[in-house]
């Protein structure tokens, strides 16, 4: 059974205004399967365990419980080297001309980053080019993904997901029936907790940002938004990598469009390379 149109609405704007999360109608079933497990932690059962957990949760107006429920609400499926040729791109241009940049470390944000694939990911690719002054600072709305991201621990199919074995070999040791980053890799990555909906956190101005597979979850308002927010914090020639099917186009101009031989990214004007 569903939730009732009440609940899901109910719901659905807590999810919105807390993370911006368009949750539309016929995303009930999600909403069934996703706030199940805390209903069942209360002690909830049967066809209406989740219809009970949200009146009471609304009765109780508990801010942690909110916290939950929104989280449970956000999607954070990842993988290692996620759609290939963004790391590619970064690998092969975008890296080169950041580094010509300024002399310092260069300065990554990965935003929205789920699990830390993504993060890892980056930082693994910089390693492989022999960059060491570098720094990626990870943030995510939800504190579980988080969690898992700072102990850097990954089940044997996390780590099938996409993860070449000479990367496995080099930065990974095993953990029980997993994995786990080795400190090498792991004390190049910051994890912090951050809403898209906020101020950008400290440890800017970025050399590029990752801005990947959250947009899609979004409205052009708060789209616009979070670029204007983003592009604040981006140093003069900077550059945004943002998913597969994400674009700045008829969004916002803050980015020249740079098509390179291996897949398009944004720049921030006036770099000096
Ligand atoms: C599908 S995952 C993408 C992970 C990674 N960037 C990738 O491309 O593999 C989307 C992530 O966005 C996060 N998210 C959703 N709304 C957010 C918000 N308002 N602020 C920050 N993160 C948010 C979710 O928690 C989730 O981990």
């Amino acid at each position: 059974m569903s939730v009732s149109a009440e609940a899901f609405g109910y719901v659905a704007d807590l999810v919105r205004t807390h993370s911006a999360i368009q949750l539309t109608p016929g995303k009930e079933y999600l909403v069934e399967s996703r706030l199940m497990p805390l209903a069942r932690e209360k002690g909830l059962s049967g066809p209406t365990a989740v219809e009970s957990y949200v009146r009471e949760m609304r009765r109780r107006a508990d801010r942690s419980e909110v916290t939950r429920v929104v989280e449970a609400l956000t999607t954070n499926e990842t993988s290692w080297f996620r759609d290939n040729s963004p790391f590619v791109v970064f690998r092969r241009h975008v890296v080169p001309a950041v580094q010509s940049l300024h002399p310092g470390p260069v300065r990554i944000w990965s935003a929205a980053c789920s699990t830390g694939q993504e993060p890892y990911s980056i930082a693994m690719t910089l390693l492989e080019t022999g960059e060491s002054r570098f720094s990626v600072l990870a943030t995510d709305l939800s504190t579980a993904v988080l969690a898992q991201a700072r102990r850097g621990e990954y089940s044997q199919l996390e780590m099938n997901r996409g993860l070449p074995a000479a990367m496995l070999i080099r930065y990974f040791a095993r953990s029980g029936a997993g994995w786990a980053v080795k400190d090498e890799l792991r004390r190049t990555v910051t994890f912090t907790q951050h809403n898209l909906l906020s101020p950008p956190p400290s440890g800017g101005p970025f050399d590029v940002v990752f801005l990947r597979n959250v947009l899609i979850y979004f409205d052009a308002a708060t789209k616009r938004d979070i670029f204007t927010r983003i592009r604040r914090v981006m140093r003069p020639g900077a550059f945004l990598i943002l998913g597969a099917a994400e674009s700045t186009v008829g969004i916002t101009d803050a980015w020249e469009r740079v098509a390179t031989p291996y897949g398009s990214v944004y720049r921030v004007p006036g770099g000096t390379s």
